[in-house]
C-alpha cells in the first residue's frame, strides 16, 4: 500500500480484519520491519488518541517517530497559491512539504475541515498537497471528509462484538455546541457499507451528508424508530453539509442526546462514539458509563488499525 486516505485503499476488508486480530494477538510480530525507518507526523489540528496510538503503532514496528504540530513552534503555513505573502505567514506549504518528506520515510498528516470553502474541503486540499510533494507514503490521521484509522478501528470493535454476521448498527447525529466536520461520519458510513452491515443513519433534516458516503444506507429522521432492534449506537456530531448551511450549527436540540430512553427500544445495543465526547450533549452519563459502553475498546483498537496501516505502508516501501 502506498497511501491510506479511504477503505477503498484496503482491497480486501476481510483480509485486513485477520491481519487486525493477528496483531492483536502478537502487536510485536513485526517489529523488526520499520527498523531505520522515521514516521513523521504532521498535526494541523490537536489530537489525543491518534497522537499517542500512533505513535505506538510505530514503536511495535520499531519504526523512529518525528512529531510536528503546525500551531506549536513551527512556522505557520501559508497554503494557497499565488498568495503575495506580506502576512503573517513566513513559509510556504509548497517548500515545507518536500522539505519534511526530506526527513523520513513515511508521512501521517491530521488536517480538519476548515468550512472556509468546501470546495477545498471536499477535495482534501491539503492531504492531496502531502502526497503530490511530499516523495513520501502519506496517510491521514483524519482529513476533511474521512477519518479512515477511527473508521477502521470502530470496526474491528464491531466484529469482536457482533453476535450475528450482519449486526443492525445506527449511527445518529447528536448535539453539539461548536461545528464540528464530518470526516468521521462519512468515514463510519463508508466503512460500515462496505462491511455489509444492516445500516442506518439518523438526524434531524438539515443534517444530510453527502450521498457519496451515505451510499446504501437508510436513512431515517425519527430517532427512535432508527434504534429500534440496533445492536450498534454509534453517536457523533457533525456540522451541516448540504447548501448554504455548509459548516453551521443547525440544532442544539438535547432531545436527541443519545440515553436510556433511546438505548431501550435497542437490542441491547453496545453505545460507541470515537472520542472526545461532550458528555451530557452528545450522551448520558449513564450510557457512555453503562457495561454495554465500548468507548474504551474502540480507543485501544486505535493503536490496531494504525498498525495495520503502517505495516502495509513498509512492506510497500521500495
Ligand atoms: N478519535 C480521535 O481521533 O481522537 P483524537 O482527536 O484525540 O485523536
Amino acid at each position: 500500500m502506498r497511501n491510506f486516505t479511504s477503505v477503498n485503499d484496503i482491497s480486501d476488508l476481510k483480509k485486513a480484519l485477520d491481519e487486525a486480530f493477528e496483531i492483536k494477538a502478537d502487536r510485536y510480530k513485526y517489529c523488526e520491519l520499520g527498523k531505520n525507518k522515521t514516521l513523521m507526523m504532521v498535526f494541523f489540528n490537536s489530537s489525543l488518541r491518534t497522537r499517542l496510538s500512533t505513535q505506538k503503532a510505530a514503536l511495535n514496528l520499531g519504526m523512529n517517530v518525528i512529531v510536528l504540530d503546525i500551531n506549536q513552534g513551527a512556522w505557520k503555513l501559508e497554503t494557497e497559491r499565488g498568495v503575495i505573502m506580506d502576512g503573517d505567514k513566513p513559509e510556504h506549504i509548497l517548500e515545507a512539504i518536500p522539505v519534511m518528506g526530506s526527513y523520513c520515510d513515511v508521512i501521517g498528516v491530521r488536517s480538519f475541515a476548515r468550512f472556509e470553502n468546501k470546495d477545498d474541503d471536499y477535495n482534501e486540499v491539503i492531504l492531496n498537497q502531502f502526497i503530490k510533494y511530499s516523495g513520501r507514503p502519506v496517510f491521514s490521521m483524519e482529513a476533511a471528509t474521512r477519518h479512515p484509522l477511527q473508521s477502521f478501528a470502530d470496526l474491528i470493535t464491531i466484529e469482536e462484538h457482533k453476535t450475528k454476521p450482519r449486526p443492525k448498527v445506527v449511527l445518529t447525529w447528536a448535539p453539539h455546541p461548536k461545528a464540528l466536520p464530518q470526516a468521521v461520519p462519512n468515514s463510519f458510513a463508508e466503512w460500515m457499507n462496505a462491511a455489509d452491515y444492516d445500516f442506518v443513519i439518523t438526524h434531524p433534516k438539515g443534517y444530510e451528508l453527502d450521498p457519496a458516503f451515505v451510499g446504501n444506507a437508510r436513512v431515517e429522521y425519527d430517532q427512535m424508530k432508527a434504534f429500534e432492534g440496533a445492536d450498534f449506537v454509534y453517536a457523533k456530531n457533525w456540522a451541516a453539509y448540504i447548501g448554504e448551511n455548509y459548516g453551521k450549527v443547525l440544532s442544539t436540540d438535547r432531545d436527541w442526546t443519545v440515553s436510556e430512553r433511546q438505548m431501550a427500544v435497542t437490542n441491547n445495543a453496545y453505545f460507541m462514539h470515537c472520542l472526545p465526547v461532550r458528555r451530557n450533549m452528545i450522551v448520558t452519563d449513564d450510557v457512555i458509563e453503562s457495561e454495554r459502553s465500548l468507548v474504551i475498546p474502540e480507543a485501544a483498537n486505535r493503536e490496531i488499525s494504525a498498525t495495520v496501516v503502517l505495516k502495509r505502508i513498509l512492506e510497500g516501501l521500495e
